[in-house]
């Protein structure tokens, strides 16, 4: 008797679990979230981050204030402000080098396999030009999805140029990939001389960027370089939506748009500080705008960062140009192949003219 109420106990425990399951595989439509395995996890040595120093902020510049009330950001967006950032996979020693290093640090998903391997076969690859070591890094973060997680881990050990973290990949949370790539430099990589940060949609010209370092930047040494926003105000609508409750005024502070910008490594300590105390912006540009009006720092608009694209996209103006937004991996191969061998633009065609249609926020 005893024995067959136990035997019904385990059938009906196997069907609960097996309709448990089920209703959990028909609420996830494609698979469970995918927790990144604890071998991923090799240093669980205490990072400890300090406590949260993050509190509300008043900020200035020479025309408008901005508020930033941090019990409003704390319930919209409780994970940008409470985060601590845990690399999954980390960089040690990764810029211990002789030569002054300019880092190109790109932010990538993890589902972009096939862009970060012609940027491996272009322009993200180490070399020195010059008297600089220009190193790539991609950044990225958790999707969710166990397939590409695990392709991601076999990319990372293979190229050794990967840093993980385990938050998860979204649009808002981008500016926990700023923070977090804010507080790695400022811990593992204080050696980087310049950094520069785009995105794996992007041709990137190492060579404009080297030479821009050497002649155009000196001037303003202590600015971040790129296509500058001055006071644009918040989109209330779209993509790029922020709600009136969480930010009421009519403008953003200046920031560059986070196609690409460039900005020497003395800023990063200034950065991560206010990176680690002003409430979290959900937009990754504009929070950036925020982290340099907290720490003092201004920028200097540059048009050859072309955020936006190329309008004309002639071969010859991709030699003085930094970086060109959105291109496909045929087009990056394409113009990689014959860069070399391609001359400047007549000086008349040189600065080049931006393609205006995308005049939003682009990231
Ligand atoms: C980590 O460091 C913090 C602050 O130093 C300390 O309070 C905490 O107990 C540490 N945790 C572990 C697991 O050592
Ligand atoms: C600030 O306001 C003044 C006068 O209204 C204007 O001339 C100037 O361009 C503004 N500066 C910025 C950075 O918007
Ligand atoms: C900040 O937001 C909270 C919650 O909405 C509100 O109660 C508080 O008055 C705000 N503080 C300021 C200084 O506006
Ligand atoms: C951002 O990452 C955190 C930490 O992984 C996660 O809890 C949160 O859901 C993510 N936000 C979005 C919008 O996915
Ligand atoms: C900000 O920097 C400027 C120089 O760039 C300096 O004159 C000013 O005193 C600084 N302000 C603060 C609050 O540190």
């Amino acid at each position: 008797m005893i024995r067959r109420r136990r035997s019904s106990i385990v059938i009906l425990s196997i069907l609960l679990t097996f309709t448990l399951s089920l209703l959990t595989w028909i609420e996830w439509e494609e698979e469970p979230l995918y927790e990144l395995p604890d071998f991923l996890h090799p240093f669980q040595a205490n990072q400890s981050s300090p406590p949260s120093l993050r509190s509300s902020a008043t900020l200035y510049d020479s025309n408008f204030s901005f508020s930033l009330n941090l019990s409003e950001y704390s319930m919209q967006y409780p994970a940008l402000q409470s985060y601590r950032c845990r690399a999954a996979i980390d960089l040690f020693g990764y810029c211990w080098t002789n030569d002054p290093l300019i880092l190109l640090a790109v932010k990538s998903h993890p589902a972009s396999f096939t862009r970060r391997d012609v940027l491996r076969q272009t322009w993200a690859r180490e070399k020195k030009i010059m008297e600089y070591r220009v190193k790539p890094v991609f950044l990225m973060a958790n999707s969710g999805k166990r397939h590409q997680m695990e392709r991601v881990v076999k990319e990372a050990f293979s190229n050794g140029d990967i840093i993980l973290w385990d938050f998860l990949e979204s649009h808002h949370n981008l500016s926990l990939k700023e923070r977090c790539f804010l507080e790695w430099i400022y811990h593992r990589c204080p050696e980087a001389k310049y950094i520069f940060k785009g995105d794996d949609d992007e041709f990137v010209n190492p060579y404009a960027i080297v030479s821009y370092i050497q002649h155009s930047l000196p001037p303003h040494p202590l600015e971040i370089h790129g296509q500058l926003q001055i006071h644009p105000p918040p989109e209330r609508s779209g993509k790029y939506a922020v709600p009136f409750s969480l930010y009421p005024h009519g403008h953003y502070p200046p920031f560059v748009s986070g196609g690409g910008f460039l900005l020497p490594g003395e800023l990063i300590p200034s950065l991560y500080l206010a990176a680690s105390t002003i409430p979290v912006f959900p937009l990754d540009d504009v929070f950036f705008g925020f982290l340099a009006l907290s720490a003092n720092i201004t920028f200097h608009h540059e048009p050859r960062f072309c955020s936006f694209g190329l309008k004309a996209n002639r071969l010859c103006q991709y030699v003085d140009v930094l970086v060109v937004h959105g291109l496909t991996p045929k087009k990056m191969l394409e113009i990689w192949k014959y860069l070399p061998n391609t001359a400047s633009c007549p000086p008349s065609e040189r600065t080049p003219t931006e393609d205006t249609k995308r005049k939003t926020l682009v990231k």
